[in-house]
């Protein structure tokens, strides 16, 4: 465990237990039976500060299970821990599970119910974390399509040389998606977006949703319609039924929230377009060629390149 870590915690009366998890982010570790502590690998402790903003808000809102929201920071120079509402229970699967299985029913009803637990929150004042590191949080004036589609148009100008040696028409096939994402229209329902609702995120306590942790990556206030398409193809990323796991997920989300499909294609689009440099420091990386295939699939330039009444 990483000593000057624990040694903070001491210093300001914490008494560091187990590891609980790690992800590409942080170690999170045991405090207390209401507590953690996540040590950030790589953030800035600055950018951790919205997190308390976005905090306060969360503990307002009606969301029917725990939130890992954030209640102190801890920091000694480039070092910073947030100190977290502890959620019970354990992943429903563990961070990039090799040869992952299908999905199964059970695990598509409580997928399921983390969206609609987090759609019960619905106050403007979630949106205050950076949409990204780096980045602003959403506005509130803008619609959530042309956000996203900012967002989209920015990442993409940073970035494009990836994207182009794997996809030919790619400026073409960005141009058209800003297009249809500037032309949706404004979501009635909007509500609290996670925006990287994988299930090593949603943690299982007695066969129920116990709770959500890691907000931070693409959470906003938005249509809830983007946090379940990318719940869905983000469920399983790399698995031999990654596929078929995404289908089953989007026809039950569907199903069960009257979301539609070719919805669901633009904002998988937009993601792949959002993120796919994001990890990437060459055109091998896992994310990036996941994020070029979505951007290859038929269904998904069909959403883009077909005007929605057509
Ligand atoms: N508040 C919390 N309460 C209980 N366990 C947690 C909490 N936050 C994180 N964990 C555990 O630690 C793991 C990694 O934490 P996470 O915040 O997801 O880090 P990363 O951003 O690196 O993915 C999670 O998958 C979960 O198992
Ligand atoms: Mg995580």
């Amino acid at each position: 465990m990483d000593q000057r870590a624990t040694a903070l915690l001491r210093q300001h009366r914490w008494n560091p237990g187990d590891i609980l998890g790690a992800g590409m982010e942080g170690t999170v570790i045991e405090l207390s039976r209401d507590e953690v502590a996540k040590v950030w690998h790589g953030r800035n402790p600055t950018d951790l500060h919205a997190l308390l903003s976005f905090g306060s808000a969360l503990e307002q809102s009606p969301i029917p299970f725990r939130c890992s929201r954030v209640i102190a920071i801890v920091e000694d120079g480039d070092l910073a821990v947030t100190i977290e509402q502890r959620v019970p229970g354990r992943s429903l699967r563990p961070d990039a599970l090799p040869n992952a299985p299908l999905v199964t029913g059970d695990e598509i009803r409580l997928m399921g119910d983390a969206l609609a637990g987090l759609s019960q929150a619905t106050a403007v004042d979630l949106n205050a974390l950076p949409i990204l590191p780096a980045e602003k949080p959403f506005s509130h004036t803008s619609s959530f399509g042309v956000s996203l589609a900012d967002l989209a148009e920015r990442r993409f100008e940073r970035r494009p040389e990836l994207l182009r040696k794997e996809i030919g028409d790619i400026d073409a096939l960005v141009t058209e998606l800003l297009c249809r994402l500037r032309d949706l229209p404004e979501s009635d329902s909007k509500c609290l977006i996670h925006g990287d609702l994988i299930p090593a995120n949603v943690l299982i306590e007695d066969g129920e949703v116990g709770g959500v942790v890691d907000f931070g990556f693409l959470t906003t206030v938005g249509d809830p319609q983007f946090d379940a398409a990318i719940a869905a193809s983000s469920f399983d990323m790399y698995g031999p039924n990654a596929r078929q796991s995404e289908q089953a997920l989007s026809a039950a989300f569907s199903a069960r929230f009257g979301h539609d499909a070719e919805v669901y294609s633009l904002y998988r689009a937009a993601y792949a377009v959002i993120t796919n440099a994001y990890f990437a420091i060459d055109g091998q990386d896992g994310h990036f060629l996941w994020c070029a295939e979505m951007l290859k699939r038929e269904d998904v330039r069909e959403a883009i390149v077909s005007p929605p009444d057509s």
